[in-house]
């Protein structure tokens, strides 16, 4: 678990301090993803650089499994650091070593001796699934390659948090893919807690289980992924939820008109036929569509409903656990 507490860090500018962190409160449960996302220069890349103890902040707490990582110094700030695996932003692998060098690398400063270092060489490549390009330099691996290899370089040393800086920027979408993949196996198979820095919903529609929106060095939104999306009016909603345009004309026709937000097989799948025959109404689809977050499938759809019981129908929906997200017209048939 990390936990991050009124976090500041101001930097010297031309005009005065920037104010990169502005009272940063987070909370990453072991095990889980959190993406950091947000605008240019909003001080994503410094919460990371702070958590990953590069930078000290000017005030403030992280704690990972309650140890307050900003008091330590020394001996103990060293072994706080070999706790924190950081996969830097760009291109980090040392060009002359191949890439199994490369993953050793943490492992020979740590002193762990040939045959122990190559057996976690070996499991570390095979999580990235890289193992048959052991012996390749990074040019003569792919961008997503060399980034799996950073991976693998920064789980060596048995940390309990990773801590990635824009780890697809440079990536197509199939390589980012494969990126993430390996990101998502070291919280499945090794429970370490991530914090993905990114510019690209993307990642968070992939593998984050939690994100925080951060602007201005202010947390504007923190929380479940799936918590999020079923607002609708979260930002994290209009991020990843697919779009609904509106149609007032084709609107017009119809009773009653929401928008109502799905989270998971079930709903998705069975409460608006359950509605429609449950209160004999017609229900008619006229915007939205279906997505995946994670493995969850999420629907945002824009429905007009006709008949007696519309807004009962309604009601039952957003009972059973779904979002109705707003009815655009009232009882009285016109637009609320
Ligand atoms: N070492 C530094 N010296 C001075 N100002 C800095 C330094 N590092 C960051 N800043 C400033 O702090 C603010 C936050 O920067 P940061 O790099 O954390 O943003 P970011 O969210 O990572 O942006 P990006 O999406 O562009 O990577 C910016 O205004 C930036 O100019
Ligand atoms: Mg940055």
């Amino acid at each position: 678990m990390i936990t991050v507490e009124n976090l500041s860090k101001s930097f010297a500018g031309r005009n005065g301090p920037v104010v990169a962190l502005d009272g940063v409160n987070l909370e990453v449960p072991a095990g889980t993803v959190l993406g950091v996302v947000g605008p240019t220069g909003a001080g994503k890349s410094t919460l990371a650089r702070c958590v990953a103890l590069l930078e000290r902040p000017d005030s403030g707490a992280i704690r990972v499994d309650g140890t307050d990582l900003v008091s330590l110094d020394g001996t103990a700030l060293r072994a706080a650091r070999r706790q924190i695996g950081v996969v830097p932003q760009g291109d980090s692998l040392l060009r002359q070593r191949t890439a199994a060098g490369n993953v050793a690398l943490p492992l020979e400063s740590a002193g762990v001796p040939g045959p122990q270092r190559r057996n976690r060489v070996a499991e570390l490549l095979d999580l990235v699934g890289l193992t048959d390009k052991a012996g390749s330099y990074p040019d003569q691996l792919s961008g997503g390659q060399r980034q799996r290899i950073a991976v693998a370089r920064a789980l060596a040393a048995g940390p309990s948090v990773l801590l990635a800086d824009e780890p697809t920027s440079t990536l197509d979408p199939d390589t980012t893919g494969s990126v993430l993949t390996v990101l998502d196996r070291a919280r499945a198979e090794l429970g370490i807690t991530v914090l993905v820095v990114t510019h690209d919903m993307a990642v968070v529609r992939r593998i984050c289980d939690d994100v925080a929106v951060l602007e201005n060095g202010r947390v504007v939104e923190h929380g479940r992924v799936l918590d999020l999306v079923s607002d609708g009016t979260s930002r994290t909603a209009s991020s990843l939820l697919p779009a609904v345009d509106q149609n007032p004309l084709a609107e017009s026709r119809f009773d009653r008109v929401a928008d109502i937000v799905l989270v998971g097989f079930a709903a998705v799948g069975a409460l608006l036929p359950e509605a429609t025959s449950r209160f004999g109404v017609e229900l008619n689809l006229l915007g939205g569509g279906l997505t995946r977050l994670a493995e969850t499938p999420v629907a945002r759809f824009r429905v007009g409903l006709t008949g007696e019981r519309s807004d009962s129908a309604l009601e039952w929906i957003s009972d059973a656990g779904a979002s109705v997200q707003r009815t655009l017209k009232g009882p009285q048939g016109v637009a609320a």
